[in-house]
């Protein structure tokens, strides 16, 4: 059984006009102490879908509307507020877009991990204290006893997405949600961070669902990727089958858009058009405006999500009948 597994999950935010789908039908699982990748461009759900298994919807204007989230045999949203809260921070943690806004800026770095494993562990103070401070030499913060008693801003930015990288390990979690964990930190910043999550996790087993708009640090990091655009997963499967074989235009699309090292242009080419608001009405298949084998069915007809593979799928109408390569589609 998969430590996480995911069934026609939708979520849909209250608007005035009633309630407006922004995720519909994904279905995904995570296995003991696998990497998944979620990509897809800005707004296409994928934070929404985190905090959803997070349980963080709770009092907002968003809801899951329906489907069911079993996390280590129990279905998530059949367990009370109470349930859920002891869950978060023991068995899943997040890390979240922006390490300052995570952090609070007026306590002590030492503090706020001392804090957290004291909530979920029963730890004196001293030993919290001792703990924090391995964990802080665990994510590789120079001289941790000093950086104990720092204030995040004086840290730099990948040393505070490494103080939320400690405290989000801090109570050994089996399941770490890591959402754009390193947009705001420099290439080789960003690199770094990565590589300590996948050390962390060689040494811990926790599973890790890696979010990000760049298919370029999925395919380093993750063994199975989910495309997602506009609410749905488009393309799914283990890294090195899709990469063998890309069947989502919009996929390659993505793959075309990463950034090369050796390149002179940095960015090859940007997917044309952009992804629909969550008020405009569609028909077919959410990508066929963009899409440059659309044909008439595309715009008329929601596609089926076909097997492709051994564990690959995908949401398209020429499932199996595009020859994607990467470059195509580059002028
Ligand atoms: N609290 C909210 N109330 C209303 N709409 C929301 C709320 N949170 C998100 N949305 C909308 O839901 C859609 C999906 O948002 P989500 O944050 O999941 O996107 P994302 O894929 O994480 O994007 P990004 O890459 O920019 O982080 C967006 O159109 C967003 O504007
Ligand atoms: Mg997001």
């Amino acid at each position: 059984m998969a430590l996480l597994e995911i069934e026609n999950l939708s979520i849909a935010v209250r608007a005035d006009t009633g309630l407006l789908p922004v995720v519909e039908g994904c279905s995904f699982s995570v296995e003991q102490n696998q990497t998944m990748g979620i990509v897809g461009e800005s707004g296409c759900g994928k934070s929404l879908t985190a905090m959803a298994i997070m349980g963080l919807l709770e009092g907002t204007q968003v809801k899951v509307t329906s489907g069911s989230i079993m996390f280590d045999g129990k279905d998530l949203l059949q367990l009370s507020a109470r349930q859920r809260r002891s869950l978060m921070g023991n068995d899943m943690s997040m890390i979240f877009q922006e390490p300052m806004t995570s952090l609070n800026p007026v306590y002590r770095v030492g503090d706020q991990i001392v804090e957290s494993l004291r909530q979920h562990r029963t730890l004196s103070l001293s030993q919290a204290k001792s703990r924090a401070t391995e964990l802080l030499d665990l994510v590789k913060i120079p001289d941790p006893e000093q950086r104990m008693v720092s204030f995040p801003h004086q840290l730099s930015g990948g040393q505070r997405q490494r103080v939320m990288i400690a405290m989000a390990l801090s109570c050994e979690p089996q399941l770490l949600i890591a959402d754009e964990p390193t947009t705001a930190l420099d290439v080789t910043v960003q690199r770094e961070v990565l590589e300590l999550m996948l050390d962390l996790q060689r040494s811990t087993g926790t599973s890790i669902i890696l979010i990000s708009h760049d298919l370029g640090v999925i395919a380093e990091t993750c063994d199975v990727v989910a495309v997602m655009y506009r609410g749905r997963i488009i393309e799914s499967a283990p890294t090195s089958e899709l990469f063998a074989s890309i069947q989502h235009p919009y996929t390659l699309g993505l793959l075309n858009s990463i950034p090369s090292i050796d390149s002179e242009v940095e960015w090859l080419k940007a997917i044309p058009g952009r992804v629909p608001t969550l008020q405009e009405q569609l028909h077919g298949c959410a990508f066929h405006p963009r899409c440059a084998f659309a044909k008439e069915e595309c715009s008329h007809s929601l596609p089926p999500t076909t097997s492709v593979g051994e564990h690959h799928q995908v949401m398209c109408h020429f499932a199996n009948e595009l020859d994607l390569e990467p470059g195509q589609l580059d002028s």
